[in-house]
């Protein structure tokens, strides 16, 4: 699922096979942090977990260890740039040096622009977005005494295309995109290219993400589908900490969409809002709340559990289609007529 990157392929690894390797990663209590854990563990790596919730992190460690890879649990709040200063450290003094770094904690405020809290509105911005470059900025002296290593990025297709009420977490999505292409240029421009510097892009994936977002839409909260298992974003990190590449997308509706938005962004940005309108909503009426945005709920779901919808699945992904070929059709009338236009 690797996006097609062929301006420039040479970039450095990790130092080290996976087996010899330490990587920290944000957000490792729960869904793709915890199955990346996992992925990385099985190979035998040295994994730092940090997420705000310690019993959770714990659990996701002992598994690890049933594994074969050693684990250490650093509680961190992604928002404190001294706590993500003191994650680096302790993985450092534990396991002698760091050679992957993966940001993936996040959180998500749904609801329309304006109607949600400024608070919240920030705080998305500080988890998201200041958290990814607190752990990068973190990660690079470290990556660099280990004689170089990747930093991956988990963003999203919402980096590159946008879904109606997630807007703040859209802005973020799309900055750490930014962010990611600005200090890998910046790494490569003074000599630094032994460190990479990674965005993966995933489809809807099987998590409690939406379970765990703040929700001001008045209404349950569904992932949009098709729904992708985490376990496949992990080894597309995986992969890229041992191939890293500017970005992969995870999940081949991911490549679809991204796809759909370069050719055409007008049209693909009327029928995405045209598809989540329709499908990221449950029947169920819900009240306001804040979900884990400011706190964690130490009694969280930390799994997804979405493929079991069957029903949904069926109805919304049969709309995906019919929004994909909508979509594809537009894209060729639009290149067509871009072409016809250009002679
Ligand atoms: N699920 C999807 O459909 C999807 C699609 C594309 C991209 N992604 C991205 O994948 C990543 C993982 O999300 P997920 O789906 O696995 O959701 P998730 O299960 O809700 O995981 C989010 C993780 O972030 C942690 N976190 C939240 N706030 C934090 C903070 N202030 N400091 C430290 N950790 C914090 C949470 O742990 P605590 O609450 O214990 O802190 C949890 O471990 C996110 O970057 C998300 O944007 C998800």
């Amino acid at each position: 699922m690797t996006h097609p990157d062929r301006g420039y392929r040479r970039r450095m690894p990790l130092t080290r096979n996976l087996d010899d390797a330490t990587v920290v990663i944000t957000g490792a209590s729960s869904g793709i942090g915890a199955a990346t854990a996992y992925a990385l563990a099985r190979r035998g790596a040295d994994v730092v977990l940090a997420a705000r919730s310690e019993e959770a992190l714990e659990r996701v460690a002992e598994h690890c260890r049933e594994l074969g890879g050693r684990a250490l649990v650093v509680p961190t709040d992604v928002t404190d740039p001294a706590a993500v200063e003191r994650l680096a450290a302790r993985a450092a003094a534990e396991f002698d040096r760091i050679d992957g770094w993966v940001n993936n904690a996040a959180v998500s405020a749904v609801g329309l622009f304006d109607e949600i809290p400024v608070a919240e509105f920030r705080r998305v911005v500080a988890v998201n977005l200041l958290g990814t470059a607190y752990g990068t900025k973190a990660a690079l002296p470290w990556l660099a005494a280990a004689g170089g290593g990747v930093v991956v990025n988990n963003a999203s297709v919402l980096a590159e295309v946008a879904m109606p009420y997630q807007s703040a977490y859209n802005a973020t999505k799309h900055g750490i995109r930014g962010l990611a292409d600005t200090v890998r240029q910046e790494l490569r421009v003074t000599g630094r290219g032994n460190i990479s510097i990674c965005t993966v892009l995933p489809a809807t994936i099987d998590t409690p993400f939406f379970r765990h977002a703040a929700n001001h839409s008045g209404h349950e909260l569904t992932p949009p589908p098709p729904v992708y298992p985490p376990e496949m974003v992990a080894e597309t990190i995986v992969r890229l900490l041992r191939r890293p590449r500017r970005e992969a997308y995870a999940g081949g509706a991911a490549r679809l969409l991204g796809l759909q938005w370069r050719l055409a962004p007008a049209l693909a940005e009327r029928a995405l809002g045209w598809y989540a309108h329709r499908t990221q909503f449950g029947p169920g009426v819900r009240l306001d709340s804040t979900g884990n945005v400011f706190r964690a709920d130490a009694e969280a779901e930390r799994s997804g559990g979405w493929h079991g919808r069957r029903r949904q699945l069926v109805r919304v992904t049969a709309a995906f289609g019919l929004a994909a070929a909508g979509t594809a059709v537009g894209t060729l009338a639009a290149m067509n007529r871009r072409s016809r236009l250009d002679r």
